[in-house]
Order: structure tokens, then sequence, then C-alpha cells
């Protein structure tokens, strides 16, 4: 049994650490006081654990930090923003890393989760643990980086079934890395030869699940000039044994959308610039642009007053059957729509309503009763797709069916 603290119980952190306190003596810190004074509570706003799992679990919380001291292991899962010029926002893993240093002794083994660019962990982490623990690197103290692939909201796809992969700062951390996390992953684990390997490979599953989004979107923009139905097109071609099933949509949330401008941050600053990378974030990012625009186009078409109608949007998460709205593109689309209506009325029961309202001064509706003229399934929660639109919407409407998961002839309008 080890003793381990998680730094940063989010959305990564609390699974790993719920994981780690069947096993091994886990503390989880976090610095927010209200994640903790909720966590004691039993309280998970990520909604990955009811309160009986977290009140039952071993785990011990906290947000002061001298409960940090004596541990074997130290798990950052802090998060990697990007500052408003799109530029990697390293303060947060900064921050977890002075913190952790002043903590570790001679032999800790600090592991990295956080997605970050190659070298960061090396470059821009290790230096700040040598400084505040005023110990030596792989002498020591030693790291390790092993990169989190869950997937918040996925019920069949678990922390323990996904192979986790794991890398070391020399032979032997490596080998203690890896026999940690295979002790509580299930589906094993892959070790990377190096940590520059490990966080290399986890920001290309992003990249490349972004790049090929804005694929399809763009094919979606070119079908919508030429009359055809985007998803039909792609049911044909998927038939192809090697034709990559994407679907177009709004590419939001804080890994998708945020890690190509980590690795395109650093691929600048070694003297590359990237031709494909940030060119399919901004096809992504004008998604929303172009479904308000498709709106307005057949709301002149079939004679509904934009201005006067009255509009429900559908979902304000960055993706499906999940509380987080972070970097979401409904935002976007929200913000597009405000430009010509302020009759915007916006329902996700997933949302905590006072949390969107401090961060976004967004209100949510609390039922969905009234007629609307526009409807806009924005984000495809499984309830959402139980309901009878002929009951919510007006006679001639325009309902907007985003991920195309209603059947065509319900819906107006899809990507
Ligand atoms: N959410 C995902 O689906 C997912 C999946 C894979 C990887 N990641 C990556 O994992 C990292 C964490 O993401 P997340 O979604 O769990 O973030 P999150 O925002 O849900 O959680 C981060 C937690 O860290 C805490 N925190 C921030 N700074 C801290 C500090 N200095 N010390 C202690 N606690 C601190 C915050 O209060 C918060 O509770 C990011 O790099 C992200 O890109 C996320």
């Amino acid at each position: 049994m080890n003793k381990i603290a998680i730094i940063g119980l989010g959305y990564v952190g609390l699974p790993l650490a719920y994981e780690f306190s069947k096993v091994h003596d886990c503390t989880g810190y976090d610095i927010s006081k209200k994640r903790i004074r909720e966590l004691k509570k039993g309280i998970d706003k990520t909604e990955e654990y009811s309160k009986e799992n977290i009140l039952d679990s071993k785990l011990l919380f906290t947000n002061k930090e001298e409960e940090l001291f004596g541990k074997d292991f130290y798990i950052i899962t802090v998060p990697t923003p990007l500052k408003k010029n799109n530029k990697p926002d390293l303060s947060p893993l900064k921050l977890a890393s002075k913190t952790v240093g002043k903590h570790i002794s001679k032999g800790s083994i600090i592991i990295y989760e956080s997605t970050v660019y190659p070298g960061c962990t090396e470059e821009d982490c290790i230096p700040i643990l040598e400084k505040y623990s005023n110990l030596k690197f792989n002498k020591d103290f030693f790291c390790g980086y092993s990169p989190e692939r869950i997937n918040p909201g996925d019920k069949k796809r678990k922390l323990k079934d996904i192979i986790k992969v794991v890398s070391g700062s020399n032979k032997k951390t490596t080998n203690s890395v890896n026999k940690l996390y295979k002790s509580i992953i299930k589906a094993g684990t892959h070790i990377a030869p190096s940590i520059r390997v490990a966080e290399a490979s986890k920001i290309i599953e992003n990249v490349q699940r972004d790049v090929n989004i804005s694929l399809v979107n763009e094919f979606a923009l070119i079908f919508e000039k030429l009359n055809i139905d985007t998803k039909e097109v792609l049911d044909a071609a998927a038939t192809k044994w090697n034709f990559l099933n994407f679907k177009p949509g709004l590419v939001g949330g804080h890994c998708i959308g945020v890690d190509p401008y980590y690795l395109a941050y650093k691929a600048v600053e070694k003297g590359y610039s990237p031709k494909v990378l940030l060119n399919g974030r901004k096809v992504n990012n004008s998604i929303p642009k172009r479904i308000v625009k498709s709106i307005v186009k057949m709301s002149n078409e079939l004679n509904i007053n934009i201005e006067s109608s009255k509009i429900l949007i559908l979902g304000i998460t960055f993706k499906e059957n999940c509380s987080d709205f972070r970097n979401s593109r409904v935002i976007d689309l929200v913000k597009e729509l405000k430009k010509i209506t302020q009759n915007i009325f916006i329902h996700d029961t997933y949302v905590d309503k006072v949390e969107l309202k401090k961060e976004l001064k967004i209100e949510l509706i609390e039922k969905i009763k009234n007629k609307y003229d526009i409807v806009i399934l924005a984000v495809s929660h499984d309830n959402y797709l139980k309901i009878d639109f002929n009951k919510i919407l007006k006679k001639n409407h325009i309902l907007y069916d985003v991920k195309s998961v209603l059947p065509k002839n319900i819906s107006t309008l899809r990507l």
C-alpha cells in the first residue's frame, strides 16, 4: 500500500483519487475550498459519483497543504487552460508544482496527468519542484507523466477500463509508476519510452479528433451550399471499411478545443509553423456563426420574424450527458443569437444553474412549457431525445438538430 496525494479534484482527479483509495492510502487535495466542502458532504458537482459512493470511500479530502507531507506519490491533475491570446496558461500547473515542491521528500515520485505540450513536465514543472524542495531531480526525487484519457459522462468506459500510458524519469521510476497504475487499471498500461513521448501521445489524440471533426464540419459547410444532407453523405461514405466515422458539430470543452493551441505553441517556439492544426480550429470555431446564419436564412424563407420569435436552446454543456459548460461553443451560439434577439430561453438539467449564472451571466429555464418558434437541439443529452417536439413547437417553426440525432423528417435544419 502506497501513500498517494492527488492534487486537483476535478473531472480527472476525483475518479483517480476514488480508484486509488480502494487499494492505497489516498488524500485528495484541492485549492478550491468549495470543492472540498462539497466533497466532504458527498456532493460531486461533476456528477461522476453518488453521495453514497463518496461518503463510503476511504478518501480523505483536504485543502490544507500541510497534509501533503510524507507521501510516496504526488499526482497532479490541475487544469491547463488558455490565456485570452490562445497561448498556454500554465499558472495552475506551476502553482501546483510549487505546492507539491514544498512538501516532497527524498524518494518522492511526482506524476503529472494534466494535458500539456511535449517538454512541459521537464522544462516548466520540474525546475519549480527543485526550487521549492531544495532537492535534486532524478537523484532525490523522481517524476512521471501519465496522460488521462477518461471521457466524463461515459458510463461504459470508466477510468479502470481505459489503457493508461505511463512513463518515468528513469527506469526504476517508470517501473514504480507502471506498478502503481496497474494496481487500479484493469485494462492495463502502455509504457512510453520517455515523459516527452507520453506527453506528445496524449496531445495528438485530441488534436487528431479536432482536425477530423473540422474536416467533416467543412464538408457540412460545402454540402449546405450544394443542398445535400451531410448525414446522408456520411452514412453512405461510412460503408467503406476505412472511412472514419466523425460527425459535424460544435467542438468546445477544455480538451479538444484547447490542445491544438498547446501543440501549435510548442511547434512555433521550436521554429515550425503548423499548417493544419489551427486551420481545423478556425473551421470548428466558425460553426456557431454558421448555425445562426442558416437559421436566419430559413426564418426568412418560412416568414418567421426572428426578432419577435421565441427561441429555445436545448443544452448548454460542451457535450452530451455531462455538466461541464466550460468553453462550450453553445455559449458562442447564444452570443451570436443575442445580436439579433433577446427572446432566448436556455434549458439544461445537467448544469449547476447558480454557477452558470455566476460565471457567464446566463439564466436557465426550469421547465420547457411554452411553444417556441425556433428550437435548437444543441446538445444531445439523453433526456432530449425523448422529447415530443410537436408539443413544444409552434405550427410554423424551425427545429435545428445540431448533432443530427433526430429523424430527418422532424428537423428543419441540421449540420
Ligand atoms: N475533463 C476531461 O475530460 C479530461 C480528460 C483528459 C485529460 N484532461 C486534462 O486533465 C487536466 C485536469 O482537467 P479537469 O477536467 O479534471 O479539470 P477541472 O477543472 O475539472 O479540475 C481541476 C481541479 O484542480 C483544482 N486546482 C486548480 N489549481 C490547483 C492547484 N494549484 N492546486 C490544487 N488544486 C488545484 C481546481 O479547483 C479543480 O477542482 C487538464 O489538463 C485537462 O486537459 C481532462
